[in-house]
Formats: C-alpha cells, sequence, structure tokens
C-alpha cells in the first residue's frame, strides 16, 4: 500500500501572526503551492521556513513562484548586514532596522514581500519581531475606528532617519529631505481585498490637519496598541532559516544587534501589486 506522502504542512505560530510551513524545497520551487502561500501570507502575515537552507538562486527561484521579483540597486539578491565593509553607506541606514517599520513606507506602492534567509548570526539580539498591522486594526473599538479611518499621515525620510541620528548636522538634514519628499499615506490602508491594515512605523511623522503635538501622541498611541504582544511573533533564528513577511499588512523590526557582529541575512524583494489607499 502506498501512502500519499504530504508535501506541505501548516502550524500556526500564536494566534494572530505567524505560520510554520514544513516542506522541501523541491516543492516549494515547483510553484505548485504558490497561490495557497501567498493566501497564507496575507492572512497570517508572516511565513516561517526552519533550516531549509536555500541558495541564493534558490532564494530567488522561489520568490518568482510568488510574485514579481524587484531589483534591488540591481542586485536581485541584497545583503542585509551593519558592516560597512559589505554594505557601504547602506549599513548606516540599515541601523534603522532596529525600530518598527514598513519597507518602501515613503513610496505609493510599497513592496509586497520579503525573503529573508539568516547566513551569519549575532551572538546577542538580532531577533527579528513582526507586528500584525491587520490584527492591530481589527481589534481596535468601532468607535475609534470611524474617526481614525479619515486620518492622512504625513511619512517623512527624516522621521525615519531621526531614530539613530537625533541630531543630523545641517548637510545630513538638508540630504535626508531632498532625498524623499514627505508622502501622505491614510492611516488605515483599505486593501484591495477590503481587508484593513494600519499604516504606521518609523517614518510616519504627523498627522494631517491636527497640531504637531497632537498628531504626534495619536501616532504614538497607535504604535503602542499595534506592537502589543498579541499582534507579535518574534523570531530567533538559525543559520538557513527561510521568513517571509507581508510587507502590506505587518510591520517588523530586528532586535539590536553589535555592528561588528558579523550578522548577515539574504534578502530577496516582490515588487508592490497595490497603492496604499
Ligand atoms: C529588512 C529588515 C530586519 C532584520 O531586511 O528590511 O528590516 O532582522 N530586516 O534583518
Ligand atoms: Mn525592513
Amino acid at each position: 500500500m502506498t501512502v500519499a506522502m504530504l508535501k506541505l504542512k501548516k502550524t500556526d505560530l500564536t494566534p494572530r501572526i505567524g505560520t510554520e510551513i514544513r516542506s522541501d524545497i523541491e516543492t516549494l520551487l515547483s510553484g505548485k503551492y504558490a497561490a495557497d502561500l501567498r493566501e497564507t501570507l496575507e492572512q497570517r502575515g508572516v511565513l516561517v521556513f526552519r533550516g531549509l537552507d536555500l541558495t541564493e538562486d534558490q532564494q530567488t527561484a522561489f520568490a518568482k513562484t510568488m510574485g514579481k521579483l524587484m531589483l534591488q540597486g540591481n542586485k536581485e539578491v541584497l545583503s542585509i548586514s551593519l558592516d560597512k565593509s559589505v554594505n557601504g553607506a547602506l549599513a548606516d541606514y540599515l541601523i534603522g532596522s532596529f525600530y518598527w517599520h514598513i519597507d518602501m513606507a515613503m513610496e505609493d506602492v510599497p513592496s509586497r514581500a520579503c525573503f529573508l534567509v539568516a547566513r551569519k548570526l549575532s551572538d546577542t539580539g538580532g531577533d527579528t519581531l513582526f507586528a500584525n498591522t491587520y490584527a492591530a486594526w481589527d481589534d481596535l473599538p468601532e468607535s475609534e475606528k470611524k474617526t481614525l479611518e479619515k486620518l492622512r499621515v504625513v511619512h517623512t525620510f527624516e522621521n525615519s532617519q531621526r531614530v539613530f541620528k537625533p541630531i543630523p548636522t545641517y548637510a545630513e538634514l538638508k540630504a535626508w529631505q531632498e532625498f524623499k519628499r514627505p508622502k501622505v499615506h491614510p492611516l488605515v490602508w483599505t486593501h484591495q481585498s477590503g481587508r484593513k491594515s494600519l499604516v504606521l512605523g518609523t517614518t510616519a511623522s504627523h498627522v494631517e490637519g491636527m497640531s504637531l503635538e497632537e498628531g504626534r501622541l495619536l501616532l504614538c498611541k497607535l504604535q503602542d496598541w499595534a506592537t502589543q504582544p498579541q499582534f507579535v511573533y518574534g523570531h530567533k533564528w538559525n543559520v538557513g532559516d527561510l521568513l517571509v513577511w507581508d510587507n502590506t499588512g505587518t510591520m517588523h523590526r530586528a532586535e539590536p544587534y553589535p555592528i561588528d557582529s558579523g550578522r548577515l541575512m539574504t534578502r530577496a524583494t516582490l515588487e508592490g501589486e497595490e497603492r496604499v489607499a
């Protein structure tokens, strides 16, 4: 008698976010489960594949089964490291990843998803945390939702840079401001699916039509709300783990780790498919 082999097994890691997928490389690269995995990703925010040990080519091949691969500075795979000898000027910028953010939040169409593989780890810190911004929206009291839904938030590159350089020089501030113009996004993203999520993170500076104080206080409150333990999954990495996150329905951050720790991740990114609206 032959027993049908189960080629893909899913286990939810917390009630509101994160699902572990057990499968094999051949099955994943075949694309047979791509639609299923895309749906699970959208519902669960993060997919965890432990010890899959994909090569960079397999990492991009798998990403391509689930969407359109985005080039990152001409490369299909970007090295994520705080070491300047690996990443040059990007290394400084990546310190911003220690704080809750949405990748490409300054764009009309942020990236769809990221595929991150751990290559070398730090002895201390370096877990990656994800917060489900759909769940955070869903659980807000209905009375608050009505007012929040009308609000628009100004996102600035400057705001995201101040987290690691609170007092910039004039030249630095000018460079930040010239690099990206402020971007106004609705506080609440109504996706084409009809589901709604909060758009927050380090780029969120203030609220249109509110005093600076009042707007910042509100954003701070919502950020605290959205990153409560029930909405968060934190991943303790082993080398070879792959994490896929839905960049349109989660925020993420890395637990701080030493710059000279040698931590190295490789990242493949899928192009965005939907405007924040
Ligand atoms: C990223 C990112 C977090 C990490 O690659 O966009 O934020 O843990 N990475 O390296
Ligand atoms: Mn990031």
